[in-house]
């Protein structure tokens, strides 16, 4: 701790201390000092506690942070500047494709650099914390946050959580003024709410939660994350918001997290409608036990004020976490300048072309071809094209969690698909006319554009049915009938179980949320400027009773064997309603180029368990266009200590490919990847054999097998 902290802390009063560790909403500064209606009259709070509060949330922009900075240091005793914090989450002005889309990018420089612009312009515009990236495991698409996570693989999770934080701080432990600091969210498991019910109950083994769900928050931490924020959920029975097991033994002392704790949106008070505290003030010792530093929303560190006898111990809890504070805002120069980042013509940085550019090509990346009969797609220039659906031109393209992003500045895929293509006929009605019907008969290709809107997916969007709406399916029945090749554009933020009318269609693009630039980023790919160069990071069902279906499962004692014979034994672990494999698995994308993988072949045979593994494959482009490809390493441990997954994402490499290339890739693969938690808790390497499986995709791939001695 500083001198100067020291002093600080030395001259605060009780009442001070607690102010710091409590976050507001902008709303509670709006109105400047005459603030006494309105939210703090609904929250039973002064004047007095508001100008005593450390941080606030959901303000940006010049003017009103200038305003609300200024005012506050006017009005409050020791003028210790306020913290600014927000969702910055795929973008500020500029928006970048939701974040599931981004991880469908394998990309991790891709990652850093959309995070790293969408910081600065967040910085200029007077921000200096994103409540990002969320790196929550993610394996249910009835849950509506699916959007904002990296998908169902622990390492491609822990890979971009890793390049996020990297980008959003500019790759600095402390930010400098031109970037903001990462929030890595939400501590722990909120992804695993039972049945995708937002809110839900979480009950995740310890086992299992070191296995598979830490290593996203973990690479978030170690990649300098100053802060982490709790989840709404419990674990092991108690919310994670009070949870001391939790924060202090895991987050803390394990992980080695050193930074600022905050609660999510009222998450401390919730701990009272979880049953498990009593009142605020209750609620608020069990959170300040927890580490909790900063209480977003619940006004329950407030309450401590009012408590009489406040053990020693919990007044040396509040001193640590005002010590953390403060060292904080220190640390990013707030006292030096209260205004840090902050500026007047921030417009002027944002959505420059430059960052367009990036957005599109973002957009490029994560758009995920599932299907291309005959080589439908690319399309000639001057192909007629009938555009029909809701997005054909609907600018909804954006996303949740996009406040400052406008869909006025967003153009729609009609609009970018007139800029370069010849002959658009494009058709608003839903439900086609019988002039509709003629007019599409007349083109060469349909491109419908279908999907849920924005509102449908993000935080309180658990769907028991995500599926396209019946309208949507009526529309594919009508345009089935005019005999014509059909491409289906997908707008979705989460995986869809795809009627087969849906998967019938010729070619099938997902270009998920696709940000400020996705109809420019669609019209390249219809056009063969650019492959799609997305891989699913979430596996499409074929069923939604297959929920939660993910390919990194478990063995069982009964698999399947893939045989015939897996069809007359009926006591193995399948359906008897439907089969058990998916309709696109992790891991699955097209390109337009034709690539094939050869020769995989490893360094050795034996290894050490400090060794890493160079995996050797010859990847070849047999087409004359330029190819994207993913390679894609999957490891199996035959026997281990406790169950493992069938197969683990343990590598992977994105190439681009000039046309006819072939090439050969070297892949390293340190074998400390392979570590898993066994059933003390501890994660161990173990001895014996493995096989490795290289290829494009989860379900397929040249196989080798190796041993670690
Ligand atoms: C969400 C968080 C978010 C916070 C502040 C909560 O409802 O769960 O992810 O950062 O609100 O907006």
């Amino acid at each position: 701790m500083s001198q100067f902290v020291k002093e600080l802390i030395s001259k605060m009063t009780f009442a001070e201390k607690i102010g710091q560790m409590t976050q507001l909403s902008g709303d509670f500064f709006a109105s400047g000092n005459a603030a006494i209606t309105g939210p703090l009259q609904q929250a039973n709070l002064s004047q007095a506690d508001l100008y005593r509060v450390g941080s606030v949330l959901g303000v940006s922009g010049f003017e009103q942070v200038k305003k609300i900075q200024t005012n506050y240091l006017k009005q409050s005793r020791l003028k210790i500047p306020l913290l600014f914090m927000a969702d910055v989450v795929h973008g500020y002005r500029t928006i970048f494709p939701i974040p599931l889309a981004l991880a469908a990018s394998f990309d991790p420089q891709l990652v850093r650099q959309a995070s790293e612009i969408f910081s600065r312009e967040a910085a200029a515009g007077g921000v200096h914390v994103t409540f990002a990236p969320m790196v929550d495991l993610v394996r249910d698409p009835r849950w509506g946050r699916v959007m904002e996570a990296n998908g169902e693989d622990p390492f491609l999770n822990s890979q971009l959580a890793k390049a996020s934080v990297e980008g959003i701080q500019g790759l600095r432990s402390i930010p400098d003024a031109e970037h903001v600091a990462a929030c890595v969210k939400h501590f722990a498991g909120y992804g695993a709410v039972e049945a995708g019910r937002e809110y839900n109950t979480v009950d995740v083994s310890e086992w299992r939660l070191r296995d598979q769900y830490l290593s996203g928050y973990q690479a978030a931490i170690d990649a300098g994350a100053p802060l982490v924020m709790t989840a709404f959920n419990t674990f092991q029975g108690k919310p994670a918001t009070g949870n001391y097991h939790l924060m202090r033994d895991i987050l803390r002392r394990e992980l080695g997290f050193q930074g600022l704790l905050i609660s999510d949106w009222d998450a401390i008070g919730e701990m009272i409608a979880h049953g498990t505290a009593a009142d605020l003030q209750a609620a608020a010792q069990q959170a300040l036990k927890a580490g909790v530093d900063i209480d977003m929303m619940s006004m329950a560190y407030l309450k401590l004020a009012n408590h009489n006898h406040l053990s020693s111990n919990l007044v040396a809890l509040v001193d640590q976490a005002v010590e953390r504070i403060l060292n904080f805002k220190e640390s990013l120069g707030l006292f030096a300048d209260p205004f840090r980042g902050l500026a007047q013509r921030a417009e002027k940085q944002n959505l420059t072309t430059k960052n367009l550019q990036l957005a599109q090509q973002a957009a490029v990346e994560s758009a995920v071809l599932l299907k291309n009969k005959n080589d439908l797609l690319p399309l000639a220039k001057d192909c007629k094209i009938g555009l029909v659906g809701n997005y054909a031109d609907n600018p909804d393209l954006l996303g949740s969690w996009s406040w400052q992003g406008k869909t006025t500045e967003t153009p729609t895929i009609k609009s970018a698909l007139k800029a370069k293509f010849t002959k658009i006929s494009s058709i608003q009605n839903q439900q086609l006319q019988t002039a509709d019907l003629q007019l599409l008969k007349q083109q060469d290709v349909i491109v419908a554009c279908l999907g849920l809107s924005a509102q449908q997916s993000g935080e309180a969007t658990s769907m028991t049915q995500p599926q396209l709406p019946e309208e949507q399916l009526a529309l594919l029945r009508q345009l089935q009938q005019l005999n014509k090749p059909v491409v289906t554009v997908l707008i979705t933020g989460r995986p869809l179980v795809l009627d087969p009318l849906v998967k019938s269609s010729d070619s099938l693009l997902l270009l998920w949320f696709p940000g400020s630039r996705g109809a420019a980023a669609l019209t390249q790919i219809l056009l063969g400027e650019e492959e799609p160069g997305g891989r699913l990071p979430m596996t499409f069902p074929q069923d939604l009773g297959q929920i939660p279906l993910y390919y990194n499962h478990f063995r069982t004692g009964r698999p399947l064997t893939g045989n015939q014979s897996d069809l007359d034994n009926k006591y193995l672990s399948k359906y008897i309603d439907q089969v058990n494999q998916p309709a696109f698995c992790f891991g699955y994308g097209l390109g337009y180029a034709k690539t094939t993988l050869s020769e995989s072949q490893l360094d050795k045979e034996t290894y050490q368990a400090s060794d890493s593994i160079q995996v050797m494959v010859k990847i070849e482009n047999h087409s004359d266009i330029a190819a994207k490809q993913v390679i894609q390493v999957y490891s199996q441990q035959i026997v281990g200590e406790t169950v493992r997954p069938l197969w683990e994402l343990k590598a992977f490499q994105k190439v681009k490919l000039q046309p006819k290339e072939i090439r050969k890739i070297e892949i390293d693969l340190p074998l400390s990847r392979l570590k898993y938690i066994h059933s003390d808790l501890k994660s161990r390497l173990d001895p014996g054999n493995y096989r490795l499986k290289v290829g494009f995709d989860s379900q397929s791939g040249l196989r080798q097998s190796f041993k670690i001695i």
